[in-house]
């Protein structure tokens, strides 16, 4: 490892330890995974490292800040691969390197952004998806172990676009190496910029999100509520047991079967069969009766969940709940809507000084000439600050305190003009 690679890993490692100490969630955060947090920091710490990063520069040389994120707030993704398959193991990282030299800028040319996982080497002992994934997907081949279904793995180079680098379906499983039993759904992605003779010039770290809790078993247990004379001893083949008698369809001797083969999901790119519901619609439809008004008893049922919170954002803490954004069960099933693509937009509460690009997700929408709403503010479900500590690591490497990339500074070496910048132009659009 580079020295100033080794120097920025130990400051930033040294900040989480002390946000455990001084965070008012650190408590909270304990108590919920005593075992993971308190072991992992050993493993991350390297005594005698540097005094804390809080409030100091961009780790890098200086000239360079290294902006980096989840697409999604969360992935998920199912526990075993044997039965059926809702989504496989696909976290995608995205980076916007600037060059703070002068007028910001930003730069995808003569540069290259690698990432790896922090205490997680490989997920072929995690999870069986290597084993099913060639029949699941359709694939030609088998998927070498290790690797996602677009060819990354769990670390390794990114892909350089026009304005960004992504590394596209990292087949990440929430839990370390160090262990392998316990969940761990908030693990660091730390990401390294470097010029073409492989001098460092900025690293960061992010948070890749990701969980196996659908918690299906609620009702799907061996002779659950959902189905009281269903009792093969594994949940997923209670549903598959279930979805046969329900539809005269077969799963039960088709498995491993991809849910979205027949159902269209605009997640995996599958088209479906005709006449037959797309998968939300199909799965938010038939559990609508569920649907108690609460983000708890109703969406962290199948969204993780009660143990993940995924949800998890100021906008959490303010009060809002998935159903403030997304509405209720039956909203979701509206026959009208593009499931994944007909989501939430910021610009319908906030106003137009603060919406995505027209036509654009959040997530691929840019603002302030052309940097990323994503690396200012964070992933849906958690637009910054986080409860979850992990997900404020950036913005305190950066600029010494979690939230909104607000200080200019970070990317700007003279203080620009405060009444123009993020959204304070003239002509009211947020670039
Ligand atoms: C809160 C309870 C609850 C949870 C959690 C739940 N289900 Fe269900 N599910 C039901 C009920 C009730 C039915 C309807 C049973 C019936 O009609 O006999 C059902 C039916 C189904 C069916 C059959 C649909 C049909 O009619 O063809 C499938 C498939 C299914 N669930 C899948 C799932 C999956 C996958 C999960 C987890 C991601 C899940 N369910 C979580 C309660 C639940
Ligand atoms: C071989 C094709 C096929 C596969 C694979 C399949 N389904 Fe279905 N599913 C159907 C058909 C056909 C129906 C009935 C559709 C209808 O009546 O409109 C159905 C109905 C459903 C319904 C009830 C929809 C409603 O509105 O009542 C749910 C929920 C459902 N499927 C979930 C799943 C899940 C979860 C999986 C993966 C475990 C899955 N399906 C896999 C063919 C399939
Ligand atoms: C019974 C299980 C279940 C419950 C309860 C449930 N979901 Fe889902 N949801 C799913 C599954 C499975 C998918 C993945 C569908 C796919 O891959 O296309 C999904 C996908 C979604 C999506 C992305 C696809 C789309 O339609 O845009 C949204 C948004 C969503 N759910 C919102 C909610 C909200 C909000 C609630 C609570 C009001 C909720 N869900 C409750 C099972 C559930
Ligand atoms: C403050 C508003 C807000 C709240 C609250 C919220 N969402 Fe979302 N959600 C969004 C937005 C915005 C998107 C689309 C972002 C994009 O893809 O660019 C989205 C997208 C999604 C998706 C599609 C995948 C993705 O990340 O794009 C799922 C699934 C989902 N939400 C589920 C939930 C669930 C479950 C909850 C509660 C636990 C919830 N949401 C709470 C705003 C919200
Ligand atoms: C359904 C309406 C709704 C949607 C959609 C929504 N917001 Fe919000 N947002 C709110 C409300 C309400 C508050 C809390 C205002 C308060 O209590 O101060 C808030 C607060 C915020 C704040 C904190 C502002 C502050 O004063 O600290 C930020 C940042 C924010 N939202 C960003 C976003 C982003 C980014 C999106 C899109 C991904 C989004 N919001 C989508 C309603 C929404
Ligand atoms: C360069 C950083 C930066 C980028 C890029 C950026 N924002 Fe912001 N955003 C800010 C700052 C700083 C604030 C708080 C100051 C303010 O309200 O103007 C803010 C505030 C917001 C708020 C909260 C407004 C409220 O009512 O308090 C929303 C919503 C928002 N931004 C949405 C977006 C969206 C959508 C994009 C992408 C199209 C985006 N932002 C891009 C820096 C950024
Ligand atoms: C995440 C990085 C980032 C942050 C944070 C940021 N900017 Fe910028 N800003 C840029 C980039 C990139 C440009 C484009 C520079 C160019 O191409 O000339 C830019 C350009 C500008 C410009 C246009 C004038 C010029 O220099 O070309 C103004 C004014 C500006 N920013 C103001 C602000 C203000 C005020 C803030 C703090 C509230 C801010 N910026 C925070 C990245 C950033």
């Amino acid at each position: 490892m580079k020295k100033s690679e080794a120097k920025s890993k130990k400051r930033s490692m040294l900040v989480i330890l002390v946000l455990l100490f001084v965070s008012p969630f650190a408590a909270l955060a304990m108590e919920k995974d005593k075992g993971s947090i308190l072991s992992y920091i050993p493993a991350m710490i390297n005594p005698g490292g540097d005094p804390p990063g809080i409030g100091s520069p961009p780790p890098g040389n200086g000239k360079y800040v290294l902006f980096a994120w989840n697409d999604l707030g969360m992935h998920c993704m199912d526990p075993s691969y044997e039965d059926f398959a809702v989504l496989p193991p696909y976290n995608t990282l995205w980076a916007q390197l600037i060059r703070r030299d002068g007028e910001p800028d930003i730069i995808t040319k003569g540069v290259s952004v690698s990432y790896r996982v922090l205490g997680n080497t490989r997920s072929d002992n995690k999870t069986n998806f290597w084993q099913y994934a060639q029949q699941l997907f359709g694939l030609n081949a088998p998927l070498p172990l290790n690797v996602g279904l677009k060819g990354f793995g769990l670390q390794g180079a990114m892909s350089p676009k026009e304005d960004h680098f992504v590394a596209e379906g990292i087949p990440l499983t929430e839990y370390l190496d160090r262990n392998i039993h316990r969940s761990y759904p908030y693990q660091i992605a730390e990401l390294v910029a470097r010029d073409s003779s492989g001098q460092i010039l900025a690293s960061t770290q992010t948070v890749l999100p990701v969980s196996t809790e659908m918690n299906c078993q609620y009702c799907h247990q061996d002779n659950g509520s959902a189905n009281r004379s269903i009792a093969t001893g594994v949940v997923k083949r209670n549903i598959l047991t279930l979805h046969d008698q329900k539809n005269a369809t077969t799963l039960m001797s088709q498995r491993p079967v991809l849910c979205a083969g027949c159902h269209a999901s605009n997640a995996l790119g599958t088209s479906g069969k005709v006449g037959i519901p797309n998968l939300s619609l199909a799965m938010h439809k038939r559990h609508a009766p569920l649907d108690d008004g609460t983000m708890e008893g109703t969406c962290y049922s199948c969204h993780p969940g009660p143990q993940t919170k995924c949800l998890r954002g100021t906008m959490f803490q303010k009060g809002m709940r998935c159903q403030d954004c997304h509405g209720s069960m039956n909203d979701v099933a509206n026959v009208n809507r593009s499931p994944w693509i007909d989501e939430p937009r910021c610009g319908s509460c906030h106003g137009k000084n603060y919406a995505e690009n027209s036509g654009k997700l959040y997530r691929f929408s840019t603002g302030h000439e052309g940097v990323y709403c994503q690396a200012c503010h964070g992933s849906q479900h958690a637009i910054g600050p986080s409860t979850e500590q992990n997900d404020n690591i950036q913005a305190i490497l950066v600029q010494g305190g979690p939230g909104t990339i607000k200080t200019c500074t970070v990317c700007h070496t003279s203080i620009p003009d405060r009444s123009e910048g993020p959204h304070r132009d003239d002509d009211g659009d947020s670039e």
